[in-house]
C-alpha cells in the first residue's frame, strides 16, 4: 500500500543517489502503482527538484528523464490511491509552499481535513486532494516558530492522526532527511557512508543487508553517517537493534523469468526445502506448539492468502490433533474478539508481517491477555514483533502482488505446528511423527514434480479457458481451501470471475449459473473413496448441466465419470495434496493472465501489503 524509499549519501559512497531511488523504488512498486514520483536535492545547485506523474514507475521515470539528474539525498514513493485520483497533483511527493519541503508518506491522515482548514485559514495554498500535502504544509507553518527544523517535525507529526510512514525532505539541512512511524511499515537501512528509510526489505538490497525496524511512534531524522531515532521524546539506541536480512539483491530480482509471479512458482520446490530444514533445526514449532497446547480456545486469522493457510491448519488441527479451531478473515476481528482472554491462542497469519486488518486483529485479541503466535516472512516486521512465539516461513522476498510461494511454505509451517500439537496431545505416537516429518521433508520435491507434470496440460486448458467469463472451483474436505486460494490466484491475476464453493454446497445456489460449457474446476485433494464417490456425484450434476467439468487432483479423480479434461497428481498421502495440487493452479493462474495480455505482477487495483483498513 504505496511503497516509499529516501536515501541520503556522502558523494564518496555514492556518486548520485537517483540510481539508486529509482531502483530501490522499482523493488517497491508491488506496494503500489497507481502513480510515482522522486523529489531530490540537485548535485550541482542544491535545489529541491520534484517529479511526477500517475502511471506506474518506468513510464514517469522515462518521461521525466530522471536518471539524467545528480541528486546527493531524496525520497521516492509509488502510491496506491487512497485520497484523491490517481493523477499527477496527487502523486508524491507532496510540496509545501515555498517549494523547499517534499514528504512521501504511506498511510491515511484521518484528520487532514481539519488540518487542512486550519493552514488554509494561515494562508497556505494546496496544490492536491490528498491527506498527504498537509504534512508538507504543517512543517512549513512550525518552520515559522521553532528555529530548529526537527523540533518543527516534531510538532508537524504531534497533530496527525491515523497510520503513517513519512519521509520528509528539507532543501535546507540538504543531507537530511527526517522519518516518522506510526501502524505503516518503515524499516532503516544502515549504511557506510549512507543511509536509507524504505517501507520494505527488498529496496534496501542493492546497498546493504543491515535493517533497522522501526517501531510504532517512533522519529528521527537520518544523514550520511548519523541515524536519530527518538521514541516520545527520549532518544532511543539502535545499534544493537541491527537486524541483518539473509536475503541477497538476486532473491529480489526476476532472474531471467519475464515475471515475479512465475520466479515465485518455480523457486517452490526450493524454499519449500529451506522452510522445513529451517523449522526442524529450530524451535520456532516446537514453542508455537506448546503455547497452542496450553490453550483452551484456538483461533488463527490472516487476509487473502493468508487465511486460506489457515484454513489449511484449521483442517490438520483438526485432522491430525483433533483440537478445534476458530479462523476469521482478520478484517473481520471485531466479531471474534469478545471470545479472546487469556485462555485463548492466536495465530497470526501474514506473509508481510504488515497487513494492517491482522496486526489489529493481534492487537485486540492480545489486550484482552490471548497469547499470540505469528506466522510470517519478514523478520522483524511489525506482526511477529509483537507476538508471543513466531514461526518464520523462509520463502525469500515475495515481490509478485499475488501470493504463490508463501502460501505453500507458510502451510507446510502450520502444518507442521499441527503435528507438533497432535504429538504433544498423544493423538500421534513418536513413530508417526516421524513418519509425517519425513513425509513433509518430500514437500518441496512433490511441488517440483507438479510443476513438471502439469505444465503442458496447463497450457492446453488456458486456451479453453481464456474466452470465458466466470469459473467454479469446487473441492471437498482439504480441497476447500485450495479451491479458494486457486479461485483467488485466478480471479487476481486474469480478472475472470473465479467463485470457490465446497462442492457439496455448490447445489445451494452457484449451480443456478450452470449452463453450456461453463468450466468448473474440481480440487481432488482428499484420497479416501467416501471422498471420491461425493465428487462424482458433484461432477454428474454439473455435467448434466453442460458444464466443461476439470479436475486437477490425485489421479483416481482423474478417472471419474464426466471429467472433460484432467491434471492428475499422481497419488499423494493427504499431508502432501497441497504441494502437488496448488502449483499447476496457480500455473493456470499465471498463463491465463498472460495470454490476456496482463501483467501478473501487478494486477489492477491491487497491492501486495495492505496497511489501509
Ligand atoms: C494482499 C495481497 C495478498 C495477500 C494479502 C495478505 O491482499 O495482495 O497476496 O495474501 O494481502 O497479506 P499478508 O502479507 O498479510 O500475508
Amino acid at each position: 500500500m504505496c511503497g516509499i524509499v529516501g536515501i541520503t549519501a556522502d558523494h564518496e559512497a555514492l556518486a548520485n543517489a537517483i540510481d539508486y531511488l529509482v531502483n530501490g523504488l522499482k523493488r517497491l512498486e508491488y506496494r503500489g502503482y497507481d502513480s510515482a514520483g522522486f523529489g531530490f536535492i540537485e548535485c550541482r545547485t542544491g535545489r529541491l527538484i520534484v517529479l511526477k506523474d500517475k502511471g506506474k514507475i518506468d513510464e514517469v521515470v522515462e518521461k521525466y528523464n530522471v536518471t539524467s539528474y545528480c541528486g546527493v539525498a531524496g525520497i521516492a514513493h509509488t502510491r496506491w490511491a487512497t485520497h484523491g485520483a490517481p493523477n499527477k497533483a496527487n502523486a508524491h511527493p507532496h510540496v509545501d509552499c515555498s517549494g523547499k519541503v517534499a514528504v512521501v508518506h504511506n498511510g491515511i491522515i484521518k484528520n487532514f481535513v481539519e488540518l487542512r482548514e486550519f493552514l488554509e485559514e494561515r494562508g497556505h495554498v494546496f496544490k492536491s486532494d490528498t491527506d498527504t500535502e498537509v504534512i508538507a504544509h504543517l512543517f512549513e507553518e512550525f518552520l515559522k516558530t521553532e528555529r530548529d527544523p526537527f523540533e518543527a517535525f516534531k510538532k508537524t507529526i504531534s497533530m496527525l492522526e491515523g497510520a503513517y510512514a513519512i519521509v520528509l525532505l528539507y532543501a535546507d539541512q540538504p543531507l537530511r532527511l527526517y522519518f516518522a512511524r506510526k501502524v505503516s511499515p518503515l524499516i532503516i537501512g544502515v549504511g557506510r557512508g549512507f543511509n536509507i528509510v524504505s517501507s520494505d526489505i527488498p529496496s534496501i538490497l542493492p546497498l546493504t543487508r543491515n535493517i533497522i525496524a522501526l517501531r510504532d511512534d517512533e522519529y528521527g531524522y537520518i544523514e550520511p553517517y548519523m541515524v536519530y531515532i527518538e521514541y516520545k521524546g527520549q532518544k532511543t539506541s539502535w545499534r544493537q537493534r541491527i537486524t541483518t536480512v539473509t536475503w541477497s539483491v538476486e532473491d529480489a530480482e526476476k532472474a531471467g523469468y519475464p515475471h515475479f509471479m512465475l520466479k515465485e512458482i518455480m523457486e517452490q520446490p526450493r524454499v519449500l526445502y529451506e522452510t522445513f530444514t529451517g523449522l526442524t533445526s529450530s524451535n520456532e514449532v516446537y514453542d508455537a506448539a506448546r503455547l497452542i497446547n496450553e490453550a483452551d480456545y484456538v483461533f488463527v486469522t490472516g487476509a487473502g492468502t493468508s487465511y486460506h493457510a489457515g484454513l489449511v491448519f484449521a483442517y490438520y488441527m483438526s485432522r491430525l490433533a483433533r483440537t478445534p479451531v476458530i479462523p476469521f478473515i482478520s478484517s473481520e476481528y471485531k466479531s471474534y474478539e469478545s471470545l479472546a482472554s487469556e485462555k485463548a491462542v492466536l495465530i497470526a497469519v501474514s506473509q508481510s508481517g504488515e497487513t494492517i486488518d491482522t496486526l489489529q486483529a493481534l492487537r485486540a485479541f492480545k489486550a484482552k491477555g490471548a497469547r499470540i503466535i505469528a506466522v510470517s516472512n519478514v523478520i522483524a516486521s511489525t506482526i511477529p514483533r509483537e507476538s508471543d512465539s513466531v514461526v518464520y516461513t523462509r520463502a525469500g522476498p515475495e515481490i509478485g502482488v499475488a501470493a504463490t510461494k508463501t502460501f505453500l511454505t507458510q502451510v507446510l509451517a502450520l502444518t507442521m505446528m499441527a503435528m507438533q500439537l497432535a504429538n504433544m496431545r498423544g493423538y500421534i505416537s513418536d513413530g508417526e511423527y516421524k513418519d509425517m516429518v519425513e513425509l513433509l521433508s518430500r514437500a518441496g520435491r512433490v511441488a517440483g514434480e507438479g510443476i513438471n507434470a502439469s505444465t503442458r496440460e496447463v497450457e492446453r486448458l488456458v486456451d479453453a479457458l481464456k474466452k470465458k467469463h466466470s469459473i467454479y472451483v469446487l473441492g471437498r474436505g482439504l480441497g476447500v481451501p485450495l479451491a479458494y486460494e486457486a479461485a483467488l490466484k485466478i480471479k487476481e491475476v486474469s480478472y475472470i470471475h473465479a467463485e470457490a464453493y465446497p462442492a457439496g454446497e455448490s447445489k445451494h445456489g452457484p449451480i443456478a449459473l450452470i449452463e453450456k460449457g461453463f468450466p468448473v474446476i474440481f480440487v481432488g485433494a482428499e484420497p479416501g473413496e467416501d471422498y471420491l464417490e461425493m465428487i462424482q456425484g458433484n461432477i454428474l450434476e454439473m455435467k448434466a448441466r453442460g458444464a466443461f467439468t476439470i479436475v486437477v487432483g490425485h489421479d483416481a479423480y482423474t478417472k471419474l465419470e464426466g471429467v472433460d479434461y484432467a491434471i492428475g497428481i499422481g497419488e499423494q498421502p493427504v499431508i502432501l495434496a497441497p504441494y502437488a495440487i496448488i502449483p499447476p493452479l496457480q500455473l493456470l493462474a499465471y498463463k491465463l493472465a498472460v495470454s490476456l495480455g496482463y501483467d501478473p505482477d501487478k494486477p489492477r487495483n491491487l497491492a501486495k501489503t495492505v496497511t489501509v483498513e
